[in-house]
């Protein structure tokens, strides 16, 4: 699909956002000390770069293990139908749970993995989230932990991306068309 030139203008750097992902495994590496195993689940696409860099710095027994979740079409906002695309590999009754997802923006996605997997009777289950755009939320719903609170931009990189673009690029940037 084709789409009006734009630029990316640089918002988190990568230094910034490899100390708060340090900062993120050290408070939930203390909220499940003790566990067994804690099983991360990443929400893909968009997590995984995140995912990779935040269980490297998790000092417990982990499992990973992914879910799909996919709103309709390839455009800048999301629908609020979410479909299951890929589900997990492993059951989580009883279990510790950990959900790491990329971006809360309206909040239909996680309130929709949240609420399924709830319904799995995990022993414990809480949501680490990268970004939060908390101006544009539409359901309740917020992570345990959040890396950045940012304002209401299209924002690409560290695995996130703009139709499918700029996942590679090692910082955060906002979208910005040219035209
Ligand atoms: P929600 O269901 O509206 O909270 O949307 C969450 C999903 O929409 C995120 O996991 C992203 O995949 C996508 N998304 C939301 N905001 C952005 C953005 O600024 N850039 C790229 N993807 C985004
Ligand atoms: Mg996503």
């Amino acid at each position: 699909m084709p789409h009006r030139p734009y630029v990316i203008d640089r918002m988190i750097s990568a230094k910034r956002i490899a100390a708060r992902v340090e900062a993120l495994a050290h408070e939930i590496t203390d909220a499940f000390k003790g566990t067994d195993k804690l099983v991360v689940v990443g929400l893909l696409r968009g997590s995984f770069i995140f995912i990779a860099d935040l269980v490297r710095e998790i000092d417990l027994p982990v499992e990973v293990d992914f879910i799909e979740a996919s709103s309709y079409g390839a455009e800048m906002t999301s629908s609020r139908e979410v479909r299951i695309l890929k589900d997990l590999r492993s059951g989580i009754e009883g279990r510790d749970v950990l959900v790491v997802e990329d971006i809360v923006d309206t909040g239909h996605t996680l309130f929709h993995v949240v609420n399924m997997l709830m319904a799995r009777k995990p022993k414990r289950l809480e949501v680490c989230a990268l970004l939060d755009k908390p101006s544009r939320r539409e359901v309740p719903i917020k992570a345990t932990w959040t890396g950045f609170e940012i304002p209401d931009e299209f924002v690409v990189g560290y695995g996130i991306d703009f139709a499918q673009r700029n996942r590679n690029l090692p910082h955060i940037g906002k979208v910005r068309f040219t035209t």
